[in-house]
C-alpha cells in the first residue's frame, strides 16, 4: 500500500475569478547598477544593434513575453532630470545619481528606452520624479512624450528625431515616497496632495493615460496602511491604480518557511484591497482602484557585496542576487498568488529584468544567460493568459516558523477560451516528499494533456551560470488523464506546468 501524501482539486470553467491582465508579467529597468549599462546598453558588445542594445538580451526579453516595463525607477527616479536624457547624447551632462550612489551619464534616457521598449515588444510604465521635482517637470514630460505636436516640449521630441509621440499609457507618480531613503521623502497627507495635482495636471495633457500612486514600500513600514488610505483618500479620483512593492528573502535558511512567503504576499493583496473599498466607501464613488504590485521578487542574496561597492563609478555590479532553485519555487508561488488575485492585481513588474535583482544576468562584453527564476515567470507570462480560474484545492498542511496552514501544494489555473487551452500552474513546498494529485477536470469535455513541464533539482541551492544551466524545466512531468480526471505525481519541491488543449 501506498503512504504517499495525497490531495485534490477541482477546476471547473465556470468557477471563474476574472480575465487575466496580461500587464501583471511585467517587469522593470532602472538606472541602476548594470541593468541599463552593461544589460540591455552596450554598444560595444559585439551583440549590440545600430542603437547599442544588446541583440541577445533583447531575445531573451522577448522569450519572456513582458507586456509592459516599468522605467526609469525606483529609488532613482525621485532625483532625476528627465530632460538630462533627451537630445544630442554628447551634450548631455553627467550627474551624481544620489539614490545608489553611482555616475549616471545619461547614454540612455526616455527616448532610447522607448525605442527598446517597441523592439522587445513591450509598453513602458513611465515613472516621474515627485521628489525633487513635481507638477511642472511631470506635465512636461508627458506632453514631451505625448502630445503629437505643434507646442514647445512636443516640437523638442521632434527635433531629437521622433516625429511622431510615443503614446507612454501607463505612469507611476513617483516612487516609494514614504521611503526615509528616498530623496524627498513625503508624509502621505503630503504625497496624495502632489499625487492629485500633478496626477490632474498629467490627465489634462493626455485623458487617455493611467495613474499609479505609491502604496507604503512594504508591509514592515510603520505608516501602513494608513499611507495608502490617506493618499486615495486624497487623490482617489485623480488615480487609477496603488503600488504594492514586496521582496522576500531566505536569511535564516529555513526553506520551509520561505517557500510559505507568499502567504504574506495574499495577506498583503488583501489589506490593500480592503483598504482601497474602504475608501471607495467613503467617498461613495463607483470607481474601483485596483492594485499594480509594481515591485516583487526575492532580493537578499547580494546584500552584504553591495555594502562593499565604492560610491561614483558609472554602472558598478549592484543588487546582482545569483538566484538558486528555492528561489524560483517561490517565485512561481507568488505568481500563482498574482493569479488568485486576478479580479484587482491587474499589473505587476518582477523586479527587475536584467542584472539587477534580474531573472536575465550578463557578462560585460560577455554571455547572457538565464537564471532559475526565469522560468517560472517564463512560462506563467507564456500561458497565463486568459481567464483565472479558481482551484478549489484540498491539500495537505505545515506549519512553519512565521506560518500556519500552508498548504504543500499551491495551484491556479487559466483557461484560454480561443485557444481552448487550460494551464495549471502547481508548486509542490514540500522538502522531502512527493505528493500524488488528481484534478477533477469533467467540465473541460474533449479536453487532452498537452505536456507537464517541471522545473526540480535534488540541490535546492543549485544555481544557474554563465558556463551551466543546472536548473532548467524538463517536459517529463508523470500525469495522465482518463475520465476526465487528472492524475499527477508532484516531485518534491516542484514548479509544475500541465497543460490541456481540446483537440
Ligand atoms: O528594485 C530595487 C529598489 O527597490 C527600487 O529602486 C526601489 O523602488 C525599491 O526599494
Amino acid at each position: 500500500m501506498s503512504h504517499s501524501l495525497k490531495a485534490s482539486m477541482i477546476i471547473d470553467k465556470s468557477y471563474q475569478i476574472a480575465p487575466v491582465d496580461e500587464r501583471i508579467y511585467g517587469s522593470f529597468i532602472e538606472h541602476l547598477g548594470r541593468a541599463v549599462y552593461g544589460g540591455i546598453y552596450e554598444p560595444d558588445h559585439p551583440e549590440a544593434d545600430e542603437q547599442g542594445f544588446r541583440k541577445d538580451v533583447i531575445n531573451l526579453v522577448k522569450q519572456l513575453q513582458v507586456p509592459i516595463v516599468r522605467y526609469p525607477g525606483g529609488n532613482m527616479v525621485s532625483a532625476y532630470n528627465w530632460e538630462d536624457g533627451v537630445g544630442p547624447k554628447e551634450e548631455r551632462p553627467r550627474r551624481l545619481e544620489l539614490a545608489w550612489r553611482t555616475i549616471e551619464n545619461n547614454q540612455v534616457g526616455t527616448n532610447e528606452f522607448a525605442d527598446w521598449a517597441k523592439k522587445v515588444d513591450a509598453e513602458v510604465m513611465m515613472a516621474v520624479n515627485l521628489g525633487t521635482r513635481g507638477i511642472d517637470a511631470a506635465r512636461n514630460l508627458i506632453e514631451y512624450t505625448n502630445h503629437p505636436k505643434g507646442t514647445y516640449w512636443s516640437e523638442l521630441r521632434r527635433s531629437h528625431g521622433y516625429d511622431q509621440p510615443h503614446n507612454i499609457k501607463t505612469w507611476c507618480l513617483g516612487n516609494e515616497m514614504d521611503g526615509p531613503w528616498q530623496v524627498g521623502q513625503k508624509t502621505a497627507q503630503e504625497y496624495g496632495k502632489i499625487a492629485k495635482e500633478a496626477g490632474k495636471a498629467m490627465k489634462l495633457v493626455d485623458p487617455t493615460i493611467e495613474l499609479v500612486a505609491c502604496g507604503s514600500s512594504n508591509t514592515d513600514m510603520p505608516t501602513f496602511p494608513e499611507y495608502e488610505a490617506t493618499t486615495l483618500d486624497i487623490a482617489y479620483e485623480e488615480v487609477d491604480f496603488i503600488s504594492l512593492h514586496q521582496y522576500y528573502g531566505n536569511r535564516t535558511n529555513d526553506p520551509a518557511n520561505y517557500l510559505a512567503k507568499n502567504l504574506d504576499m495574499d495577506h498583503f493583496i488583501k489589506t490593500v484591497t480592503a483598504t482601497c473599498d474602504y475608501i471607495k466607501a467613503k467617498h461613495r464613488s463607483k470607481k474601483t482602484i485596483n492594485l499594480s504590485f509594481d515591485e516583487w521578487n526575492v532580493w537578499y542574496h547580494s546584500n552584504e557585496a553591495d555594502k562593499q561597492i565604492e560610491p561614483w563609478t558609472v554602472a558598478p555590479p549592484q543588487l546582482e542576487d545569483v538566484y538558486n532553485f528555492e528561489d524560483a519555487l517561490l517565485v512561481g508561488s507568488m505568481l500563482i498568488t498574482f493569479l488568485q488575485h486576478a479580479d484587482r492585481v491587474k499589473m505587476a513588474c518582477m523586479a527587475q529584468l536584467v542584472n539587477v535583482i534580474a531573472p536575465i544576468m550578463t557578462e560585460n562584453s560577455g554571455r547572457s544567460w538565464k537564471q532559475t527564476i526565469y522560468y517560472p515567470y517564463l512560462h506563467m507570462s507564456i500561458y497565463g493568459r486568459g481567464v483565472a480560474l479558481k482551484p478549489i484545492l484540498s491539500s495537505p498542511k505545515y506549519d512553519s516558523k512565521d506560518f500556519t496552514d500552508v498548504p504543500y501544494v499551491d495551484s491556479a489555473a487559466v483557461f484560454n477560451e480561443e485557444e481552448e487551452e487550460v494551464s495549471i500552474f502547481i508548486v509542490n513546498k514540500h522538502l522531502h516528499e512527493s505528493i500524488d494529485l488528481s484534478v477533477d477536470l469533467r467540465s473541460f469535455e474533449g479536453f487532452q494533456l498537452v505536456e507537464h513541464v517541471v522545473l526540480e533539482h535534488e540541490n535546492l541551492k543549485a544555481v544557474n551560470t554563465s558556463a551551466e544551466e543546472s536548473v532548467k524545466p524538463h517536459s517529463h512531468g508523470i500525469s495522465e488523464l482518463q475520465d476526465g480526471y487528472l492524475t499527477t505525481r508532484l516531485s518534491k519541491t516542484s514548479w509544475n506546468v500541465i497543460r490541456l488543449k481540446n483537440s
